[in-house]
């Protein structure tokens, strides 16, 4: 990209724009639970990532335990177990070697502050205390939200001796909250929420743009984009999440791709997957098995149609081992049945044409 700048005024002089000019996609991927990956985990995962063109893992620092999602973790607890402001950093710590790890294969993370999910099961003090209703109202757990913001932008990594708030060459963006208010029972009160916490992050990101502030996405497409994001200026990237096959089209994504150019954000797909079973795409759960060569097609061709909106897409998720088929069954492993096609059309996707340029903030 740098490199066409230069060329750009003497291929002009030449009375051509080369395609080549355009800005390219990126493709992505989540896995929620990676501060609790051994080494070799990640050396599977980060290889088969890269082998899929793969440029940002999208992360959350929930605590996590247990065998999850058939992959063997090494346990880590809640940021805010019992008490606001009493910190077991350990995923932090974590995260320092995973995101300097990242980096040796060429890519980023997008850090989630926090999830929804931990309200609804109570996982962390700010379930406990506040639920998924008050927690976006009362106004000490807003003050609380904010120092915990500014605690995790503040972490220092020992691999480059920089705060996160600091870190671009290991993060991509950073977002609040997964998924937040994900019933939406209180719209004003969860855009006023968004764009507050939007702007904590850009505070503590101390004028620097080298890092992009985003949304942590809605339950599905129209919810994901409500119409004040367009307008808080704090937010850099808007992100869709994504599972009903008609939010897949690229004729209902490209209204709001000119919507976003408009506004000057920037969308992207942060979460979206292909069923496993023959349930429907946006209740994955239960159902039979589809065959694979199916799966196949469905993988492709809907990542086709997100590309050609010029939206980056992250997958939900790929993992470092074989599916284990638990509910919810979006995920596909490295090498696994229906890899192939995945890593196929991740690859394409990342040679697309992109409605935004990221250049700036990938390695
Ligand atoms: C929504 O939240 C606002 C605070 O932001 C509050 O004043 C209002 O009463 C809430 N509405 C409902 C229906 O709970």
């Amino acid at each position: 990209m740098k490199l066409s700048t230069f060329l750009a005024p003497a291929l002009l002089a030449f009375g051509f724009v080369p395609a080549t000019l355009a800005a390219k996609s990126f493709s992505a991927s989540n896995l929620y639970y990676a501060a609790g990956l051994t080494e070799d985990q990640q050396a599977t995962l980060f290889e088969g990532l890269q082998s899929a063109g793969v440029k940002v893992l999208r992360v959350w620092l929930d605590g996590q335990s247990g065998n999850t999602k058939g992959t063997e973790i090494n346990d880590f607890g809640a940021l805010e177990a019992e008490t606001p402001g009493v910190w077991d950093d350990t995923v932090l710590n974590r995260l320092d070697d995973v995101m300097a790890n990242a980096h040796g294969y060429g890519i980023k993370l997008l850090i989630s502050i926090h999830s929804y999910n931990a309200l609804d099961t109570k996982a962390d003090v700010y379930g406990n205390w506040y639920g998924t209703g008050d927690f976006y109202t009362n106004t000490d757990a807003i003050g609380y939200f904010k120092r915990r913001i500014d605690h995790v932008l503040s972490h220092v990594n020992p691999h480059n001796n920089k705060p996160w708030s600091e870190s671009s060459e290991y993060i991509f963006a950073i977002e609040a909250q997964n998924e937040a208010m994900h019933g939406q029972e209180n719209v004003s009160a969860l855009e006023a929420w968004q764009c507050n916490m939007a702007e904590e992050i850009k505070n503590g990101l101390k004028g620097s743009t080298d890092i992009l502030i985003s949304t942590g996405g809605g339950a599905w497409l129209d919810n994901s984009l409500l119409d004040s994001y367009f307008n808080c200026d704090a937010l850099d990237v808007l992100a869709i999440h994504a599972y009903g096959i008609g939010d897949f089209e690229t004729s209902k994504l490209k209204p709001y791709v000119k919507r976003a150019q408009d506004a000057g954000k920037m969308l992207i797909m942060q979460e979206w997957g292909a069923c496993y079973t023959d349930a429907s795409n946006n209740d994955c759960n239960g159902g039979t098995p589809l065959d694979a060569g199916t799966r196949d097609i469905n993988i492709k061709a809907w990542a086709a149609k997100i590309s050609a909106a010029g939206i980056p897409s992250f997958y939900w998720q790929i993992l470092p081992n074989p599916d284990p088929h638990h509910g919810w069954d979006y995920e596909v492993g490295i090498n696994d049945v229906n890899w192939d096609a995945l890593r196929e059309a991740s690859v394409a996707a990342g040679n697309t044409e992109a409605a935004f340029d990221f250049g700036h903030w990938l390695l």
